[in-house]
């Protein structure tokens, strides 16, 4: 398990204008959309690809394109559905699975509710999309479950992290083939499970 928290002005800025409670509904999911562009960026260093051979107007070369099987991409509802767009932008051609999963806010134990993804994932680089990373217990449900279906490559973008879900992550999945990228991590969570400074509810703000 390895975690990047990507350090750039562009990130900064408009993470920063994310958090502002000012900030209505349409503008959040459009910050969020293009911060998401942004992170994939970075995600994607280690996409893989395959040489191929082309011709410009001048001459032929040898270029590359994204290997099969394609990578996957799974949001996970509600929220991460706000992140989807903005990922595929970077990745139109990849397959998109869903995941639906809901924490309960008393005891903050994640669940899933809806599972809409290829059984076989044998050899598939996947791309999870979930903007809070909180305890833990969403993500590292989600990543078993790709990791039993065989994804051998799985990277988590995340808007914001909190250092108790990052520890979750590292003691859960140790070893296995996983990466988060995420814009902050924050100092802590609080007492009914929310990132602090945060931004509060995000599917809330998307969608509430
Ligand atoms: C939020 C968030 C993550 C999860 C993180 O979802 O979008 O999926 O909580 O919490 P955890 O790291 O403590 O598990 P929520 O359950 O509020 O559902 P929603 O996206 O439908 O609003």
């Amino acid at each position: 398990m390895r975690i990047h928290a990507v350090d750039h002005p562009l990130v900064a800025h408009k993470l920063s204008t994310l958090r502002d409670e000012r900030t209505d509904s349409p503008t959040f999911r459009r910050l969020a959309d293009e911060l998401v562009t942004l992170l994939a960026y970075e995600a994607t260093r280690d996409v893989r690809t395959e040489t191929v051979e082309i011709t410009t107007p001048v001459t032929a070369t040898s270029g590359v394109r994204l290997s099969h099987p394609r990578p996957l991409v799974v949001p996970i509802l509600r929220a991460g559905l706000g992140m989807l767009d903005g990922m595929v932008r970077l990745l139109p051609t990849a397959e998109v699975g869903f995941l639906g999963m809901i924490r309960d806010e008393e005891t903050l134990q994640a669940s899933t509710y809806a599972n809409r993804m290829p059984d076989d994932l044998s050899g598939r680089q996947v791309y999870v999309l979930d903007p809070m990373l909180a305890t833990g217990g969403t993500l590292v449900a989600a990543i078993g479950e790709l990791i039993r279906r065989g994804a051998d490559d799985v990277t988590a973008i995340c808007l914001l992290a909190a250092p108790e879900g990052v520890r979750m992550m590292e003691r859960e999945l140790s070893g296995t083939p996983v990466t988060v990228v995420t814009a902050s991590i924050d100092e802590r969570l609080n007492d009914s499970g929310y990132i602090v400074p945060g931004l509060g509810d995000a599917g809330d703000r998307m969608y509430g």
